[in-house]
Order: structure tokens, then C-alpha cells, then sequence
């Protein structure tokens, strides 16, 4: 098997080196195409372009396929826990038990906001998005914690779990706060997803009953969520950490990034788009139609993935914990049953079908979200604490990495040629 690709430009020949991955993938590596040839590659929305190697996800768009650390997702997503997959994810490996325990006390340890940090909610209007909250504070957050900033090499362990504790703790205070009530505060007793459940829906005079069922279904859809390789959100974390910016700053970046419907915030437009459907009493077969018409600007909101060519495999699992959600609180949603209409007419239509498009995460995860009482504007906060492990991680990775260089594409420039600057009196 070649080890080189050969490129004939300009009736000259250049070889190319071909990298392989652990499982196969092949790509040209072009790092000295530029010095070589003069020219560079261009790959609008870099669906051909291998930004870096990493150890942490894998994905087979074809076959369906994702693993965290090379465990299936479907392993995990049966056996694990959302805490124990963060820790796979950043340490490479599954914890044992002290490890696991001692982890699980440093996410607790460092839970709290700082006293302080609560006074900046305050600046936000009512209305004003939790992504928008969420990006901002976790931002802020740093400026409360500059030691850390000092080093992050031997802070860093501590960093990543002030981000984990605290996204949660940020986005349950921006919800109480979106809604005029009282802030709850953390309780060491509970576990990670308890807890958050408990920030969000507790009073100070009543404590939240906990329902193990829908505890664990959204443990699942944080675990689910918690690595992707180089998504958008994750590729933008790298990127503002290739310029060595401190983790808050990226898992900021990453939150804006992850905030815009054709990313994580579709799991809020897919719930927009149910309601919409059941609102007007259609079975989705109109909705279909204004989909698979390029003028009417819509889409089928959950459908289609840039890898996945191939049914997600996350959101087999996530269909599944629905039904199985909403059966054991012996509830039923019409929005369930739209969406199981539309995937049923959508994996026959030939649109869809010459076009690969299947069900992806965001398809059933916001009729759970509905289920437990977390708001839809909340959806793709429920995303961004899901993720933030895959961002530290992959954050860890570039600042490791000691052949990592500054991420700066180029372009090819379409505008005017040279032009002289005309004075304002000489102007039409
Ligand atoms: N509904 C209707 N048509 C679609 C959809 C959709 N959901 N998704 C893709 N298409 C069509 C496109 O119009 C295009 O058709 P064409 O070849 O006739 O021009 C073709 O399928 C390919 O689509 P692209 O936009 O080129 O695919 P891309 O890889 O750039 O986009 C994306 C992937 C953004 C996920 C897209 O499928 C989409 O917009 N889906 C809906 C939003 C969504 O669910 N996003 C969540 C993604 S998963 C996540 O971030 C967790």
C-alpha cells in the first residue's frame, strides 16, 4: 500500500505523505503543500479536512460507529455514568474505585460560585438566553480564580472540575434567576445529575423530589452528549486554545459556538418545530414537504449529521430511554408521536433517503428534557454541561500537544483588486 499520494500540478509531480489512524482512516497530509507548490487547499466548511490528531473520540459515520476511548457508546451509555465517562474522556482511561471517589469529591469541592460571581446574573435582562448567561459566566468565572490562571500544568486537574461543577451550577442559577426565584445552592450529599435537578427545581422551604428514572435519563443524555471529536463547538475550543488561552475563555467559546440551531441548539428547534406541528394539527407530513423545498427555508430540525451517513448511534439509544422514560412516569407525549410519525414517513422518502439524512442526537432528547420539566430554553444549556468534558479534554490535548501551533486557515480572496482611497469630497 502507497505510503505517498502523488499530485501533478503545472506538469510538475509532488509527493505527499498519507497518514493512517488506529482505525484506518486515511488522510494526504498537506502541512508542506503550500511551500512546495504555492497553492493550498481549499475545503469550504472543512467536511474533507483533518484539523489534528487526537486520542479521544472516534467516529465511522458510515457504519454508525462512536467510542470514547476506543469503548463503544453503547457500552457506556448501558454501564456508566456521566462522571465516570468525564474522567475517561480526560484521563484516557476508566478510574478505578479510589480514583473515581477522589474525582467525584473534587467536582463536589469545587461546586460552590464564588459568593461574588452570583452579583453578575443580576446585569441580565429576564429574557436573556441561558446560552448567553452560561457563555458570559463561565467567562467571568476565571477572572475569580487568577491562581489558576498563573499555572494551569499543575492546576489543571482542579480547572477541569471547577468548569464541570460550576457549568451546572451557572446554568440552574440562570434558570432560577430567568424566573424570579430564589437561588438554591448546591448539596455535597447529592450526585452529580441529582444535584442539578435539585438546583433547578428545589425551594428554599422544599426540597425537589427525585425521581431515580428521570435522574438517570438525563445522567444519559449528558453522557451521550460528552464528546463528539471535532464538532463545531470542539474544533472552536481548540482553535481559541491553540492561542494558549486559559480553559474558561475556550469552554466560553465553545458554549457561543454550540448556542446556534444547526449545532447543539437544535435540540431546542426540533422542540420548536413538534410543538409547531402538533399547534397547526398536522401530522408532519406539511412540515416534510416545506423541508425538502430549498426556497422555504426550513429543515427538518434533529435530522441529518455531516458524519453520520448512517443512523446516529446516540440517538438509537436516546429513542430508546424515551419510551422507556415516558412509560415508567406512565406518561404520554403527542410530541412523541409526531416525531415517530415524521421519522417513520422521513426514513422512506426518497429525498431524505438519496440524501442520508436519519434521526440524529437532538431528535428525541428534548421530548425527554419535557418529560423531567427542564424548559426548553434550557435544552442546549442540558447540551453544553454534557459536553464540557469532551471540550476539557480535547482543550488538554492542544496544550499537550508539543508540536501544537497557532490554528490559522487561509483563504482565497475574492474581492477587489488594488484600489486607491478617494477622498470624501471626491466621492459621488
Ligand atoms: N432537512 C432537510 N434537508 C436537509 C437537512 C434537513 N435537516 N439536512 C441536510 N439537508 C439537505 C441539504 O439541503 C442538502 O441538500 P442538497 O444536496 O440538495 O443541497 C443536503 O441535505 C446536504 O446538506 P448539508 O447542509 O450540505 O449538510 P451539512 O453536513 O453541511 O449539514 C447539518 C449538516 C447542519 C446537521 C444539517 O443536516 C442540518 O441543518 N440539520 C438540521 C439541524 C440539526 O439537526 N442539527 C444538529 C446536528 S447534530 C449536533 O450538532 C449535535
Amino acid at each position: 500500500m502507497s505510503t505517498n499520494a502523488e499530485l501533478k500540478l503545472d506538469g510538475k509531480t509532488y509527493s505527499l505523505p498519507v497518514v493512517e489512524g488506529t482505525e484506518q482512516e486515511r488522510a494526504i497530509d498537506v502541512t508542506t503543500l503550500r511551500n512546495q507548490t504555492g497553492h493550498i487547499t481549499l475545503d469550504d466548511g472543512y467536511a474533507n479536512t483533518g484539523s489534528c490528531y487526537s486520542k479521544i473520540t472516534f467516529i465511522d459515520g458510515e457504519r454508525g460507529i462512536l467510542r470514547y476511548r476506543g469503548i463503544p457508546i453503547e457500552e457506556l451509555a448501558e454501564k456508566s455514568t456521566f462522571i465516570e465517562v468525564a474522567y475517561l474522556l480526560i484521563q484516557g482511561r476508566l478510574p478505578n474505585r479510589a480514583e473515581l471517589r477522589n474525582f467525584s469529591e473534587l467536582l463536589t469541592r469545587n461546586q460552590l460560585l464564588h459568593e461574588d460571581l452570583k452579583f453578575h446574573f443580576e446585569g441580565f435582562p429576564s429574557n436573556a438566553h441561558p446560552m448567553a448567561i452560561l457563555s458570559s459566566m463561565i467567562n467571568a468565572a476565571s477572572c475569580f480564580y487568577p491562581e489558576l490562571l498563573l499555572d494551569p500544568k499543575t492546576q489543571f486537574e482542579i480547572e477541569a472540575a471547577r468548569l464541570i461543577s460550576q457549568v451546572r451550577t451557572i446554568a440552574a442559577f440562570s434558570y432560577r434567576k430567568s424566573r424570579g426565584l430564589p437561588i438554591i445552592y448546591p448539596k455535597p450529599a447529592y450526585k452529580y445529575t441529582a444535584n442539578f435537578l435539585h438546583m433547578m427545581f428545589s425551594d428554599p422551604y422544599q426540597d425537589y423530589e427525585l425521581n431515580p428514572e428521570a435522574v438517570r435519563a438525563l445522567d444519559l443524555i449528558f453522557l451521550l452528549h460528552a464528546d463528539h471529536e471535532q464538532n463545531c463547538s470542539t474544533a472552536t475550543v481548540r482553535m481559541v486554545a491553540s492561542s494558549r488561552a486559559n480553559v474558561f475563555a475556550s469552554a466560553a467559546a465553545g458554549v457561543c459556538a454550540l448556542w446556534g440551531p444547526l449545532h447543539g441548539g437544535a435540540n431546542q428547534a426540533v422542540l420548536e418545530m413538534l410543538d409547531q406541528i402538533h399547534r397547526e394539527g398536522d401530522d408532519g407530513s406539511k412540515f416534510i414537504q416545506a423541508a425538502k423545498d430549498k426556497q422555504s427555508g426550513k429543515r427538518l430540525m434533529g435530522f441529518g449529521h455531516r458524519v453520520y451517513k448512517n443512523y446516529d448511534p446516540r440517538a438509537k439509544i436516546i429513542k430508546r430511554a424515551c419510551d422507556d422514560l415516558l412509560g415508567k412516569l406512565h406518561r404520554g407525549d403527542p410530541l412523541l408521536d409526531i416525531a415517530k410519525h415524521l421519522e417513520q414517513a422521513v426514513l422512506s422518502d426518497a429525498y431524505f433517503v438519496e440524501r442520508k439524512l436519519y434521526p440524529n442526537v437532538d431528535f428525541y432528547s428534548g421530548i425527554i428534557m419535557r418529560a423531567i420539566g427542564i424548559p426548553v430554553e434550557m435544552f442546549t444549556v442540558m447540551f453544553a454541561i454534557g459536553r464540557m468534558p469532551g471540550w476539557i479534554a480535547n482543550y488538554r490535548e492542544v496544550m499537550e500537544d508539543p508540536h501544537s501551533r497557532i490554528y490559522r486557515p487561509r483563504q482565497i480572496y475574492t474581492g477587489d483588486g488594488l484600489r486607491h482611497y478617494v477622498p470624501l469630497e471626491e466621492r459621488p
